[in-house]
């Protein structure tokens, strides 16, 4: 948990305004209570190790507790929160430390030292009309299963989680500063010639993050490994010849996540063109993000920015409308402009919209992972991309125009792998706030 003053000082109103918008759904939704598990640690089968723990993000979004499992909060309306706050008494892990400091003055605490204490303290508080929100298994011993994540509770919840507070816009703000940090340090390990595995600790270290506290996998990839989209490998021994570098890589600051993509080339040349070229139209894009637009028509205008690149750089000879009918610039671009991204890096509520109803991709475009209409405080990801994939260039040449492709062009860009270039902006009424660039800058001007 950070415990930067102004965090502190927007806290307060965040849980002021997230207690009106629950006490506003339970209404709707006829229930009188919710009881919010963060969850239970998953042992790993046949063993006794337990997985990284993910606290319920339904949780978090009260609380910034990010290792604090089996503890319970009751939110009533009408009532201060109530948290059953749970501390073992062990010495084979490192129990939470007491529940002190700006968070706690805002709930009524009661510390338990029994995982399962909380199902006792609830008796005569909670009824048939309490929802129970949680994947521990511990809730159907309490709750009937029409209960536990009653849908119509959630898809509200999770509508309300897509405009976010100034308290989570500055804890995201936080996230992108030291995640842009991390990226500088990372930038530097690969203009050295280091192996992923030693640029990936050099992340680490400039975030003094770990592992189990980043909000994903770090992609950390050299060369053609930036075609694979969500690269997983650490490379121990550094290439012969580093020529390009994509790293996607975030933080958390009080579990709000920051996904920041950015890729380098170490020479000039045609994959550095390219490169340029899709940093401004990431910056077009970005200009267009405001309350009222539609994100598939973004993600569309995307397809055709991606196509002129393409077609300008001699790797398609077809007119680049005609690439983005045909599917030709999903061969380069296959996946979604953005995403919401809040307590989730990949964030709830991106395809339903205020009603709960589906809004469906544009077809062809199945990956597409939010289709709304924005809206102010929103937060999203603005990501386009460009690769040089081998499995999708080949089921081109099997099953598309061979000849709409300049081959020779694509095997010499073949081994700089792809661009993405990924930035995470609040949506106001007639514009977007960048939360990563300025982090970069500050950095320059440090
Ligand atoms: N880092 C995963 C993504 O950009 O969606
Ligand atoms: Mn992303
Ligand atoms: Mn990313």
């Amino acid at each position: 948990m950070s415990t930067e003053p102004e965090f502190q000082d927007l806290y307060g109103a965040h849980l002021g305004e997230i207690q009106a918008r629950w006490e506003a759904s339970l209404e709707r939704c006829g229930q009188d209570a919710a009881v919010v598990h963060s969850g239970t640690p998953l042992v790993s089968f046949l063993d006794d190790y337990e997985y990284p723990f993910r606290p319920n993000p339904l949780f978090l979004h009260w609380l910034p507790l990010t290792h604090h499992h089996d503890s319970v909060l009751l939110v009533k309306p009408g009532e201060r929160p109530r948290l059953y706050f749970y501390q073992p008494d062990d010495y084979w892990y490192q129990p939470p430390s007491d529940p002190e400091g700006w968070w706690a003055d805002h709930f009524e605490i009661e510390v338990t030292r029994d995982a399962q204490a909380w199902q006792g303290m609830l008796n005569g508080v909670v009824n048939n009309a309490t929802a129970a929100l949680g994947d521990s298994p511990d809730l159907g011993g309490v709750f009937s299963a029409a209960q536990i994540n009653p849908s119509a509770l959630l898809t509200e919840l999770h509508l309300g989680r897509t405009r976010k507070t100034p308290y989570e816009i500055a804890c995201m703000s936080a996230s992108s500063h030291a995640a842009a940090r991390a990226h500088r340090a990372a930038e530097a390990a690969f203009r050295q010639g280091c192996s992923e595995l030693e640029i990936h600790q050099a992340y680490l270290e400039a975030c003094q993050q770990t592992d189990d506290t980043l909000p994903y996998h770090n992609i950390v990839a050299l060369n053609e490994h930036g075609a694979v989209l969500h690269y997983q490998g650490r490379e121990t021994s550094a290439p012969a010849d580093s020529r390009s570098f994509l790293i996607d890589a975030g933080c958390t600051v009080n579990a709000y996540c920051s996904d920041i993509t950015r890729t380098y080339a170490r020479d000039g040349g045609l994959f550095a063109d390219i490169l340029a070229a899709m940093d401004a139209l990431q910056l077009q894009l970005v200009s267009k993000v405001r309350a009222g637009a539609d994100f598939r028509d973004l993600h569309i205008e995307t397809h055709r920015g991606v196509a002129n690149i393409l077609d300008q750089s001699g790797v398609i000879n077809v007119d680049p409308e005609a690439a983005v009918a045909s599917g030709l610039s999903a061969v380069f671009y296959p996946h979604g402009l953005g995403h919401f991204i809040g307590l989730q890096t990949h964030d709830v509520a991106g395809l339903i919209d205020n009603q709960g109803q589906d809004i469906p991709r544009p077809e062809g475009h199945p990956f597409l992972r939010l289709t709304r209409v924005l809206e102010r405080d929103n937060v999203l990801t603005i990501e386009p991309g460009l690769y040089f994939i081998e499995p999708l260039l080949r089921r081109w040449r099997e099953n598309g125009d061979v000849s709409a492709i300049n081959w020779d062009v694509v095997e010499s860009l073949v081994p700089y792998g792809g661009v993405r270039i990924e930035d995470n902006v609040v949506v106001t009424d007639d514009g977007s706030v960048n939360l990563t660039r300025p982090a970069f800058d500050a950095l320059q001007l440090a």
